[in-house]
């Protein structure tokens, strides 16, 4: 497919998980990340979206999402609006396809970070702009296009076959690492103990693009199988947001579920280290670990704003 049909395929779309997209329009993303953060390296305007406003919906907190989401908005040359879910008339029972329908005619697309993935996907079939997922508790598409931007920085283009072990919570990032991963034919192992696996929904999901692909999806309990070897150590909270109140019980079940420099000995020589941010020190992973030469969680935290300028620019 030539880079202009590809621009027009993108257009108007929505962003709610990876596997709606196919392995090429993957790689245009990235490939159009890598061009936005030269670009804004070397200070060179690239105002694509003048004149377009983005919503912000959050009904969970943020600090990476917000923050590049709205600077990247202004980089592109468009406005960003902040919403909270608190001040919406949706936080006091306005129906989702109402206020879809609503603020499509007044804004160019919608970001919206939120509990229920169903409320996303209702969102997006009455909105007429772009939806893009900001985080559900079951998907967070956003994040794993940093993510594979940051892999392709320190590993190489080609991440045919590259081993990715996650270890811990079979939560949002490992539903959104196995799909994405699987999109670029990687190996996604997921460790996780057994109360805390990952939702079959999307390893079925994973297992299916892994199939078309040449990628491989393991789900085990052991660290040690997965780690072993691993071009890939990733790390996510133990306890995500709205599970607060389960935090004691999910430490003592997912407490060996940790990256520490023991675990980093299996990994491969060269092994990255990644976290989505916000870190536990000393739970998911250690101190030591995180600020160690392996890490690379700060340009991963940075290419957010540089793979979602790439998502705003292709879908607005
Ligand atoms: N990784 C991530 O989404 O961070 P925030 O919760 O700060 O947006
Ligand atoms: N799993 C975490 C990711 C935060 C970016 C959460 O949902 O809270």
């Amino acid at each position: 497919m030539s880079l202009l049909n590809m621009e027009t395929n993108l257009k108007g779309r929505d962003f709610l998980s990876l596997k709606d997209f196919t392995q090429e329009e993957i790689v245009y993303l990235l490939d159009l990340a890598d061009f936005l953060k030269t670009k804004t390296k070397n200070s060179q305007p690239y105002e694509v979206l003048k004149g377009k406003t983005l919503g912000l919906i959050f009904e969970k907190s943020s600090t990476r999402t917000r923050v590049s989401f709205e600077v990247g908005m202004v980089q592109l040359g468009g406005y960003p609006l902040f919403l909270s879910a608190n001040d919406l008339q949706m936080g006091r029972g306005e129906p989702i396809k109402d206020t879809a329908r609503v603020l499509s005619r007044y804004l160019d697309g919608i970001m919206i970070r939120t509990y229920n993935h169903s409320d996303v996907e209702e969102l997006a079939a009455y909105a007429n702009i772009p939806i893009i997922n900001g985080l559900t508790d079951a998907l967070h598409p956003c994040q794993v296009l940093a993510d594979l931007q940051t892999i392709r920085e320190h590993k190489g283009h080609n991440l045919q076959g590259m081993k990715l072990a996650y270890i811990g919570d079979g939560n949002n990032m490992a539903h959104s690492l196995m799909i994405g991963g699987a999109k670029l034919g990687m190996e996604i192992y997921i460790a996780s103990p057994s109360e805390y696996t990952p939702n079959d929904q999307w390893v079925d999901i994973a297992k299916e693009i892994a199939e078309e692909t040449g990628g491989k999806i393991v789900i085990t309990n052991d660290i040690h199988e997965a780690s072993k070897k691993a071009d890939v150590l990733y790390a996510d909270v133990w306890a995500s947001m709205g599970q607060e109140k389960e935090a004691i019980e999910r430490r003592t079940a997912l407490e060996k579920y940790q990256i520490n420099s023991d675990l980093l000995k299996k990994a491969a020589k060269d092994v990255i280290v990644m976290h989505c941010l916000p870190a536990h020190r000393g739970e998911e992973i250690t101190e030591e670990v995180l600020e160690g030469e392996h890490s690379v969680v700060f340009d991963e935290a940075e290419n957010r704003l540089h793979a979602q300028k790439a998502v705003l620019a292709s879908l607005i």
